[in-house]
């Protein structure tokens, strides 16, 4: 295999991050732009905020991560981007900006998936083959389960049929007043409560069907907070056992995500889970996940804790493609789905 340093683009939502690795996915930089002031005031992500925000960005993270890298443009080999799906002014931002510098350098350009991507961050952080697995992902935009044969082989299983995971713990956090980001907010009050306090739905968890439905839940919590007829706005939030709330939300949420894994793994007869996206950096999601995995003698695979949220590291999957010589074109349009 001859070497080869990629440069690869992450601006799907309100990250603006560029790595640099290489054919043998040695990650040389991987810088995140958090955008976080940009949208705390308004209490989640603003697209139009989002894809201005990535165009003032964009530039000085690229010039980052090369000067860490200690490299300049003129090595790169290849140019990866996430395509999709995601916030779509974001998205044309870096998908824009990765075929300029693909076309400007002579190198292939490469669109990965960035669902796709969330999975192979577990590949990044294992150091070793993960395939073939159970995948899920569980982040802010998605929820699903695949069958993996490989890294480029996903067969979708099943997934959310409303909300996602992360869009769950996102809208409980405001609910409760826990502020934005809300999943890792959410985590930390239900450190101080009690799981068992409330009895929330859990939606499916008695059925073989491999979906998942977070906005009962989320109606639940809303309806402990303040009963159908009784206005929300005249609640006294912080009188509320929102630490009880909070650790009852986040048990309903781990306990479904971890039967429809154990559901899945059955089904498929793998060995092998890997779990990517955002709330997989919730630590007792992950220690769960791990009980299980080990009563079962199933291989668990979970991404270190800084490739679990949005990162351009986990675009490495362009490798993937790249080692079949699978390259796009400048005809590379977003893409609003997981292929
Ligand atoms: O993967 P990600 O960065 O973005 C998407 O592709 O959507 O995931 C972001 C999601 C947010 O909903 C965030 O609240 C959630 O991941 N998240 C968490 C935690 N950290 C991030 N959810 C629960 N517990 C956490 N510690
Ligand atoms: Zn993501």
């Amino acid at each position: 295999m001859k070497p080869c340093l990629f440069l690869a683009i992450e601006t799907s939502c309100d990250e603006t991050s560029v790595a640099i690795f290489d054919e043998q996915l040695h990650v040389k930089a991987n810088v995140i732009a958090s955008q976080t002031k940009w949208h705390e005031r308004f209490g989640g992500v603003v697209p139009e905020v989002a894809a201005r925000a990535h165009m003032e960005l964009l530039t000085p993270t690229i010039a980052e991560a090369l000067s860490i890298a200690n490299l300049s443009m003129k090595q790169i080999g290849a140019v990866a981007v996430h395509h999709g799906p995601g916030l779509a002014g974001a998205l044309l931002v870096g998908l824009s900006s990765a075929k300029m510098i693909a076309l400007g350098l002579g190198v292939p350009l490469i669109g990965v998936n960035h669902v796709h991507s969330h999975l192979y961050a577990c590949r990044m952080s294992a150091g070793r083959e993960i395939f073939p697995c159970v995948g899920m992902v569980v982040s802010g935009g998605h929820t699903i389960l695949f069958d993996c044969e490989s890294a480029l082989q996903m067969k979708r299983l099943g997934g959310t049929i409303d909300d996602a995971a992360g869009e769950a713990f996102d809208k409980v956090a405001n609910l409760l007043g826990l502020g934005f980001p809300g999943g890792p907010a959410l985590e930390k009050e239900a450190r101080l409560g009690n799981p068992k306090a409330y009895s929330y739905p859990r939606s499916f968890i008695h059925e073989e069907r491999l979906d998942f439905s977070f906005s009962g839940l989320k109606t639940a919590v809303l309806y402990s907070i303040a009963p159908p007829g009784e206005k929300l706005n005249l609640v006294k939030i912080d009188t509320l056992p929102r630490a009880n709330m909070a650790a009852s939300f986040q048990e309903a949420v781990v306990d479904v995500l971890a039967v429809k894994c154990l559901q899945a793994l059955r089904r498929t007869g793998r060995k092998r889970l890997a779990v990517g996206g955002g709330v997989i950096a919730n630590s007792c999601l992950r220690d769960r996940l791990a009980t299980e995995c080990s009563r079962l003698g199933v291989e668990l695979f979970v991404p270190q804790k800084d490739l679990c949220t949005d990162n351009a590291a986990m675009a490495a999957l362009a490798v993937e493609y790249w080692k079949e010589q699978r390259f796009s074109n400048l005809s590379l349009d977003i893409c609003s789905t997981v292929y």
